[in-house]
């Protein structure tokens, strides 16, 4: 019997709870066929520890993810906290975790599944073949710079500081390396450096950093350029790694070359193996509750979780490896049915996964 590995399971609000309950049934499943152990810890987290503790992050839910060695989160927020002040929103509990995890890397893998080609509003000619990874930078600039307002002449003004030093542009570009090695060996590094100072700290840094790293292909694009050739050509991206909100905005463009954000996994990760494991999509509140939600995006970023934190390559493969063969025999659920087929539940989706986990 393989060494029980904790798991901090923060569900969190709208179809968060519901996804997160097939990832879980899923990891049963592996545990089953390939022998390794599970421990689950359950805490809240985001809108729901708002209403029951009066905080996003509350200090348990905390230590539960540090016991833990790797913590699986559905998705926070909905319109009943979205008037709150700052502290009593459900996202300021993302970043905080975010910060108090130490989890600088944010992988977020785009990739276009063959038979999904028809979901995309893209031209399947223009997807083929598109496998990219963004590699975004979670802990610093814009999210976490210095924000204030003040009264101008003007009237009021709102400042948010976009502040990155050498150490974090270092260590996110050394982990993009690092995934380039292990994957088609291309990079490119987004920034604005024909505006911004941090970005063309960011480009001498990525520079410097490279020069341990000749066997990866590195170009910078402009951000502005990389929105528009992520259309154009996205079969031509491997890794991308940019800073915290350039990474935002492409990730979510990314996502919709694959047809549903509802297809999306993410890791964030550290310096050592600990991460946290989201799906990319969020809570989708108004389909919360309902049996509607696709649960690959979240069965998938388990998957990753096996990978990247316990090492369980085989257990990963083998839950990509049934999501593929599951999407390939043509189920769907509602969001990428395309009009057609019946849809399935979450439930439906999430039993066909498993059953189809092989060694
Ligand atoms: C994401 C989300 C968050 C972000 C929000 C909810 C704070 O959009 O994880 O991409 O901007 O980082
Ligand atoms: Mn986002």
């Amino acid at each position: 019997m393989a060494e029980t590995k904790k798991i901090a399971v923060i569900a969190g609000d709208g179809i968060g709870p519901e996804v997160v309950a097939e990832a879980e049934k899923v990891l049963r499943k592996i545990e089953d066929v390939f022998g390794y152990s599970f421990e689950t810890e359950h805490a809240l987290f985001g809108g729901i520890a708002i209403d029951e503790k009066g905080t996003p992050l509350p200090d348990e839910t905390l230590d539960v993810c540090k016991r833990a060695d790797a913590v699986l989160l559905g998705a926070v927020g909905g319109p009943k906290w979205d008037n709150n002040p700052k502290e009593l929103r459900p996202e300021t509990g993302l970043l905080g975790i975010r910060k108090a995890l130490g989890l600088f890397s944010n992988l977020r893998p785009a990739v276009v599944f063959d038979c999904l080609k028809d979901a995309s509003t893209l031209k399947p000619e223009v997807l083929e073949g598109t496998d990219l990874m963004v590699v975004r930078e979670l802990t610093g600039g814009i999210y976490f710079g210095e924000k204030f307002r003040r009264e101008t002449e003007q009237g009021q003004e709102a400042v948010d500081t976009c502040a990155y030093n050498v150490t974090e542009v270092e260590r996110i570009a050394r982990q993009a390396f690092e995934i380039a090695l292990k994957r088609r060996k291309k990079l490119a590094s987004v920034d604005k450096a024909n505006v911004l100072e941090t970005s063309r700290l960011w480009r001498e840094t990525v520079i410097r950093v490279s020069a341990d790293y000749p066997e990866v292909e590195l170009e910078h694009v402009l951000v502005d350029n990389c929105a528009m050739q992520l259309l154009r050509r996205p079969s031509s991206f491997d890794v991308i790694v940019t800073e915290n909100m350039f990474g935002d905005i492409l990730s979510d463009e990314a996502a919709m070359l694959t047809g549903s954000i509802g297809m999306l996994a993410s890791a964030s990760l550290g310096e050592g193996s600990y991460g946290l494991y989201e799906p990319v999509h969020g809570s989708a509140p108004d389909i919360a509750g309902q049996g509607l939600a696709n649960p690959i995006a979240t069965i998938l970023s388990s998957a990753l979780m096996l990978r990247l934190t316990f090492g369980y390559e085989d257990a990963a493969d083998a839950i990509e490896r049934a999501v593929a063969e599951v999407l390939d025999a043509g189920h769907r659920t509602s969001d990428i049915a395309a009009g057609r087929a019946e849809a399935l539940s979450t439930g439906q989706m999430g039993d066909l996964i498993l059953n189809a986990i092989r060694k």
